[in-house]
């Protein structure tokens, strides 16, 4: 893979850049269309939002005003968890492409599975909510569908009722906390795993292991995280307020970590973990 504009191969043929740029907690203003358009400049093609970042106007403005023909962009958002059922999520889909002011997306997913607040009606809530995914999919208003934060008891009954699989889980995925069992269960099905806090939110930096193994190449222990992510076959979002870590984070393709390195960082006891259980997240 050369540049992070490379990308893996979804399900359904289409190609999503293996480094996107997150923009959670990034305030919906000038400084952030600045930030994506530093980002777009350094070679950065696959921008992550949410309806929920409160950011979209921002992102869509960012997209639509860089200079990049919009097929040259992968821009995903998420429906909040309040939205979910089938004519919620048609109405927020909308939303959301007018707040992006966009007549498409590349990649919309199912924010969380929210089984906690509806332990009765979780699993009927969220087939309803894939069906107006599907119908939103073949309707050509979006390039890919998938879910995020989906764990492999909420993947099981929504798959059993689909008729077309997610494409894409979008999960909390570093060294020191890859959710093995859900990633193998999706690797297995075709669905692509996409790293969130694949930095540990920062957290992971300093770690003694990434940093001797980043040392070994050369590189930040950032680097060797993500460059960690995409040797297993997941893509990953990194943030970054600031232009030389944006840079670095881009800067992947001129090492790759040894079998053993990978198997060091696959065993890191837990590290910088969010705290936030699929199963136990409301809102
Ligand atoms: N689907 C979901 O539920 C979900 C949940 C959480 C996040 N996400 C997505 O994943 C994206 C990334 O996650 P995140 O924002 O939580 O955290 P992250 O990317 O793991 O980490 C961001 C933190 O790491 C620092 N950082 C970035 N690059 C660095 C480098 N090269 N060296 C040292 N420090 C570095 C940043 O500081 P500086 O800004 O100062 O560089 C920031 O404090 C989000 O923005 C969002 O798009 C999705």
């Amino acid at each position: 893979m050369p540049t992070i504009a490379s990308g893996f191969k979804l399900s359904n043929g289409v190609r999503i850049p293996c480094i996107g740029f997150g923009t959670w907690q990034i305030p919906d203003d000038d400084e952030l269309v600045a930030h994506i358009r530093d980002a777009i400049e350094i070679g950065y093609r696959h921008i992550d939002t949410a309806h929920i970042y409160g950011n979209e106007r921002g992102v869509g403005r960012a997209v639509r005003t860089c200079g990049l023909p919009r097929e040259k962009l992968f821009v995903t958002s998420k429906l909040w968890n309040t939205d979910r059922g089938y004519d919620g999520t048609i109405a927020a889909f909308n939303r959301t492409l007018e707040t992006l002011g966009l007549d498409y997306l590349d990649l919309y997913l199912i924010h969380w599975p929210a089984a906690r607040g509806e332990p009765m009606t979780w699993q009927s809530i969220n087939s309803g909510t894939w069906r107006a995914m599907e119908d939103l999919y073949k309707s050509g208003c979006v390039r890919a569908i998938g879910v995020s934060n989906f764990l492999v008891h909420h993947l099981v009954p929504l798959l059993a009722r689909a008729t077309i699989a997610p494409m894409v889980n979008q999960i909390e995925f570093h060294p020191g906390y890859m959710q093995r069992p859900t990633v193998e269960f999706c690797m297995k099905r075709g669905i692509q795993i996409e790293a969130w806090s694949p930095l540990g939110r920062g957290a992971l930096i300093a770690h003694p292991v990434l940093k001797e193994i980043a040392a070994a190449h050369g590189v930040t222990s950032a680097q060797a995280a993500l460059r960690w992510c995409l040797q297993h076959g997941a893509a990953a979002l990194p943030k970054s307020l600031n232009h030389e870590r944006r840079v670095q984070n881009a800067d992947l393709f001129g090492f790759s970590l040894t079998e053993e390195e990978m198997q060091r960082l696959d065993n890191l006891p837990q590290t910088g973990f969010s705290g936030l259980d699929p199963d136990h997240v409301t809102f």
